[in-house]
């Protein structure tokens, strides 16, 4: 977690009133938008190059570099409809459920082409797993929920083992506490926060590499979200987190880089407590200081 003067200074910028030079769409236009800052890692788990994403005709991603490293948390921002979420698809090939989505580029997990022809989606997404905005529990319990994913790829059959799968998931997703005596009871009982984090226990137990979450908290109250952010920041001990977020506090709380995204292009990425304190591009500083999104 951030310190709470790095959150002072962030919330201030924030919090500065608007500016009546707002950018207008012209403006926009004419600003360079080739990606400022450095989008290489040292240690990357994820490596994307040049990637565009098309939507029937309608470009959403442009040219995008930008790389996940190995144990951190990624945090994704930008106005509403600047192609965050369909950037985060297309690192566990979510885009391939939509028809007229066509991806181009090359994403590489752990040095292999993840769009390689060869490469088995459904265990790319067990390597990759995802976490939704709406919490979307299946209609089974608590226990089948999380028990699925590891039976659905063989990991075990021994009832024993798959117990421990489950308690082991439940308790990373800090839920086992408030779980472990009603594990036969629906999913869908629990509360919002509550099943979300039975959402990330599903992700977590069927040991993936990347937990990619697309606004994870946004239907949930502050106690919940504080909760979800506690366990991003414990969960980056074992995996490569990336999280699009509105939320600029907590793009602030619980990431350690952060990339700007402005109709479908990368602008900036550099670490968290730079990108919010001294922003290099005209973009992101107007973004971060509340002139537009
Ligand atoms: N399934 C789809 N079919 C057609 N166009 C789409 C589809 N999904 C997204 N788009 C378009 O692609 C662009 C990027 O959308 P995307 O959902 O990735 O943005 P976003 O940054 O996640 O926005 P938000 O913050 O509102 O979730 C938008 O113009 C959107 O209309
Ligand atoms: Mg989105």
């Amino acid at each position: 977690m951030n310190t709470l003067s790095e959150d002072l200074l962030i919330s201030r910028r924030i919090g500065l009133s608007i500016s009546t030079e707002d950018l207008d769409a012209a403006e926009v236009a004419e600003t360079n938008r080739d990606t400022v800052g450095d989008y290489t890692v040292f240690d990357p788990k994820i490596t994307a190059r040049d990637v565009n994403v098309f939507y029937g005709t309608k470009q959403a991603i442009c040219g995008v570099n930008l790389d996940l490293g190995n144990y951190e948390v990624l945090a994704m921002i930008g106005p509403s409809g600047c192609g965050k979420s369909t950037f985060l698809r297309c690192l566990n090939r979510m885009n391939d459920t939509i028809a007229e989505c066509r991806v181009s580029g090359k994403i590489h997990l752990d040095g292999e082409n993840i769009y390689h022809q060869n490469i088995d989606e459904v265990l790319l997404r067990a390597r990759v797993g995802m976490v939704f905005q709406k919490p979307n529990p299946f209609p089974k319990s608590i226990f089948e929920n999380v028990a699925y994913g590891p039976r659905l790829h063989g990991m075990t059959r021994d009832i024993g083992t798959l117990w421990d799968i489950v308690e082991s998931s439940l308790r990373k997703a800090a839920l086992w506490d408030e779980v472990k005596d009603i594990l036969e009871q629906p999913g869908t009982s629990l509360s919002g926060g509550q099943q979300q984090r039975l959402c990330i226990a599903r992700a977590i137990s069927i040991n993936p590499e990347v937990i990619l979450m697309d606004e994870p908290c946004s239907a949930l109250d502050p106690i919940s979200t504080a909760k979800i952010e506690q366990l991003i920041d414990e969960l980056r001990e074992h995996y490569s987190i990336a999280i699009v977020t509105h939320s600029m506090q907590q793009a602030a709380r619980v990431s350690q880089r952060t990339a700007y995204f402005h109709l479908g292009d990368l602008i900036e990425v550099g670490a968290t407590n730079q990108i919010f304190s001294d922003p290099l591009h005209p973009l992101t500083e107007a973004y971060i200081s509340g002139r537009f999104g």
